[in-house]
């Protein structure tokens, strides 16, 4: 029977690739844009049907429930792969709590409704199949330890891991396997977005924080392009054939590393003495070198 996937975030870096793999394996796969080019994109893809949805608004998250279930009908669907994403970087004194909230928004509530709301379709899967459905969410490196500047990013997938523990168990009662899938740094266009955010959050701030702040951020933006530029960086193709060989499993594991880098955060950069992780953070993102003007900034008005 051919089996069916929902990704959200279909148009770009993991969410694209996926897409492609999965199609290429004959799923038929429901993947959401947002804006009508991507659509015509999605659309010449074989076995790929387009949703058209902005994964924080209800109305676009019926809308896409409705025409799965109308597409899939009684077979049911097999997974649910939350794989949208976005960042926000700013120095904590000066972030934005609309943003943030967007963060919050779109990283870990937009998981929650979606597979909350396709339950009633994995479920019907599960009546005529031995191998039963599932949900994968894909948190981040950044859910297992945090960096400077990402607060909300940091903040948004360590909730997200906590959520998907949780619901492993709660799924579990309905026999709907629960995966977590961790990529490490990845070549998408996810890194570039950070750091053109760094130039807006700099341009956004007083005269007094772009002093504080200017060198560090500019260091932090030069670090993000040497990554992205480093030719040993995972690419999405890599991560979307992992996360297909764990779908495909009758049983797959609970957590999955998709990059070396998150393994090794998770197993040795977590474990080490809090002193060391706070030296090395302060050596890469070079916090120790403040500039004289920041020393001389006025202290805070008091109430
Ligand atoms: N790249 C990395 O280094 C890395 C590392 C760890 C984890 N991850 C995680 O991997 C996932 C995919 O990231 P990526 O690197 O592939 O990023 P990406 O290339 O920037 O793609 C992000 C996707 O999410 C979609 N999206 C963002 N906000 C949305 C919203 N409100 N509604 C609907 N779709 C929305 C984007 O749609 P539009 O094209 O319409 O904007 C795009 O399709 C994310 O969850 C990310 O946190 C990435």
């Amino acid at each position: 029977m051919k089996k069916s996937v929902f990704i959200t975030g279909a148009t770009s870096g993991i969410g694209r690739a996926a897409t492609v793999e999965f199609a290429s394996h004959d799923y038929d796969v429901f993947a959401t844009y947002r804006s009508e080019t991507d659509r015509h994109t999605l659309e010449a893809i074989a076995n790929v049907h387009p949703i058209q949805m902005d994964v924080t608004v209800p109305a676009d998250l019926d809308r896409a429930y409705a025409t799965v279930a109308a597409k899939v009908g009684a077979r049911g669907l097999y997974a649910v792969l939350n794989n949208a994403g976005t960042t926000y970087s700013a120095p904590f004194e000066f972030a934005d709590e609309q943003r943030a909230r967007q963060v919050m928004e779109v990283n870990l509530m937009a998981p929650y409704r979606i597979t909350q709301k396709f339950i009633p379709l994995l479920v019907a899967h599960n009546r005529d199949n031995k191998v039963k459905a599932r949900v994968v969410n894909i948190a981040s490196w950044a859910g297992l330890m945090s960096a400077p500047f990402i607060g909300f990013y940091n903040a948004s997938k360590f909730a997200l891991i906590g959520l998907t523990e949780s619901m492993f168990y709660d799924l579990r009662l309905l026999d709907i396997h629960t995966v977590l899938a961790i990529p490490g740094l990845t070549k998408t266009p996810l890194l570039a977005k950070t750091t053109g955010d760094l130039t807006a959050t700099l341009s956004a701030m007083p005269e007094a924080g772009r002093a504080r702040y200017q060198n560090l951020l500019d260091h932090y933006a030069n670090l993000g392009a040497s990554s992205a530029s480093n030719s040993m960086l995972a690419r999405p193709e890599q991560l979307a054939r992992k996360l297909h060989r764990i779908v495909e499993k009758p049983k797959p594991r609970y957590k999955n590393y998709l990059g070396a880098d998150a393994n090794f955060i998770d197993n040795v950069m977590t474990r080490l003495p809090w002193a060391a992780r706070v030296a090395m953070n302060t050596r890469m993102y070079k916090l120790d070198s403040r500039t004289p003007e920041t020393q001389a900034l006025p202290l805070p008005a008091t109430a």
